[in-house]
């Protein structure tokens, strides 16, 4: 569980970072506190060392010798030994056993002999041990004339030495405690977010798109946590409006059938009773030709209407886009509807002035629209009722072009719904009448030539359907959107 989890690499990949760093760094700096000890220590030795020798050079008596000497192994907490030129002892002090007369080893004499000061630190026998020695020249009228030796031992020093240590020590334990405290801290503070989110993740994957993650910090992490709400909201969008549409589709399946059915029932028993002889007279055959005439209408319409609707699912409408005049559309459409306005016992009403400017569309569609809606209106209002198709010069250029009726009107709760796919309000009555795909086509073509179309209607009063179009020449074709 360990090796996997990225709270456990982050910290100890800082942790072991810590370790080394510290750990180079308490070496350099101990090391450096050390020699810088020892300097101290012999510039220390040294200073009292010429200060030894040049009272040795002015000749001081024996016995003032002996005091200074004396006095310099207190203050200096030291071996002090002086010598003569021959390197013989003069005069001590610390050492134990050794009398004035003995001879000091000539390898420490050979520096002296030169004149120049020497400090040595390691061990040395004739001294006792580990320590510290600085030997100076004793110089009277520039001849060299004996040496003061002063010897520090180590025993001396690692006291302090250890208590530098210590504090080093100590130092990089807290340190690194602290460092990886925090280490723990950040690991933490990374891995929790993250262990939420593969979890939402996870149970995203599993369908439950209700799951969100709380949004922690403003970084990154914070950052990640937004995407991944915003994506459960947008696949939880996506997914009902999927299953929204997969209900109409199958909706839509049923009501074809349903559709498709009955005219082909229909144009079954008149061919078969046609075939049969079962009209009598030229008239009565007539008739029945009538009917099957019909129903391969509203089969036609059927069939068109869904090619139209996959046309423009697939975005692959194409607008012929030319001027054209909107007073010409509308009296072909007064006759197209006359018949039917006549059989339902409507009056049909077209006010569209010759005067208006030409808009830029394509015919056909702007005429299938038009026709869509008058043919819902007619369709809606009971005999007796009014249907009027009017436009008017609307403001910014555009033209305002209605179709009103005083028939059934449609429910409040319906009003937003009937521009979706298959959408009918009283679905038993009108089943036979239409598909629902209607004003669909009517939406995405009014879009198409850049215009609006709205509705508003009074329940029992009738309906106004509104479309705006733009007049002006179109500076790019936006059709096949
Ligand atoms: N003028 C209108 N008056 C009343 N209801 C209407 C009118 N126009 C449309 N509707 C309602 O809107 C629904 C959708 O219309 P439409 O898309 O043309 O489908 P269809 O006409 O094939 O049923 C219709 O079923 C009808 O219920
Ligand atoms: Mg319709």
């Amino acid at each position: 569980m360990f090796g996997r989890s990225l709270r456990w690499k982050v910290w100890a990949t800082i942790s072991l970072f810590a370790i080394t760093i510290l750990l180079v760094l308490g070496l350099v700096v101990s090391n450096l506190f050390e020699n810088l000890y020892f300097r101290q220590q012999s510039d220390f030795l040294v200073r009292h060392g010429r200060h030894l020798a040049s009272l040795i050079a002015a000749g001081p008596s024996d016995e003032k010798l002996a005091t200074q000497v004396e006095l310099a192994k207190d203050f200096l907490d030291a071996k002090v030994v002086v010598v003569n030129q021959a390197g013989l002892v003069r005069r001590c002090a610390g050492m134990m056993g050794m009398m004035p007369g003995m001879m000091v080893p000539p390898p420490l004499l050979d520096p002296i002999q030169q004149g120049r000061i020497t400090v040595l630190r390691g061990s040395s026998p004739f001294f006792g041990g580990e320590g510290l020695l600085v030997a100076v020249p004793v110089v009277q009228d520039q001849v060299v004339t004996g040496a003061v030796f002063l010897y520090s031992p180590l025993s001396a020093m690692t006291e302090t030495l250890d208590a530098m240590r210590q504090v080093t020590l100590y130092s990089i334990g807290i340190t690194l405690l602290l460092a990886t405290a925090l280490a723990f801290l950040l690991s933490r503070g990374m891995s929790t977010p993250l262990m939420e989110m593969k979890n939402a993740a996870q149970e995203m994957a599993r369908g439950n798109l209700e799951v969100r993650v709380p949004i922690r910090s403003a970084d990154e992490l914070g950052l990640l946590a937004q995407s991944l709400n915003y994506l459960s909201r947008i696949l939880k969008r996506n997914r009902e409006q999927e299953q929204r549409l997969e209900g109409m589709r199958r909706e839509f399946v049923a009501n074809v059938s349903h559709e498709l059915r009955s005219p082909l029932q229909l144009l079954e028993g008149y061919t078969e009773a046609i075939l049969d002889d079962v009209p009598k007279n030229e008239a009565a055959r007539r008739e029945y030709l009538e009917v099957i005439l019909d129903e391969t209408l509203r089969l036609k319409r059927l069939v068109n209407d869904l090619l139209d609707i996959t046309q423009i699912d697939e975005g692959k409408m194409v607008l012929a886009v030319k001027p054209l005049s909107l007073a010409d559309l509308a009296q072909r459409l007064e006759r197209k509807l006359c018949p039917l306005a006549q059989e339902k016992g409507v009056s049909l009403q077209v006010d569209v002035p010759g005067t208006l400017p030409p808009i830029y569309g394509d015919e056909d569609r702007l005429e299938q629209v038009v026709f869509n809606l008058l043919d819902n209106a007619l369709r809606h209002t009971p005999s007796g009722g009014q249907v009027t198709l009017a436009a008017r010069s609307g403001n910014a250029g555009q033209i305002k072009l209605t179709v009103q009726d005083t028939g059934e009107g449609i429910p409040a709760g319906d009003l937003p719904y009937i521009w979706d796919r298959f959408y009918k309000v009283d679905k038993a009555r009108t089943g036979r009448q239409g598909t629902g795909l209607g004003l669909a086509i009517v939406r995405r073509i009014v879009e198409a030539h850049r215009g609006q179309v709205f509705v508003e209607s009074v329940l029992g009063k009738g309906s106004l359907f509104t479309i705006l179009l733009p007049t002006g020449e179109p500076t790019e074709d936006k059709a096949g959107r």
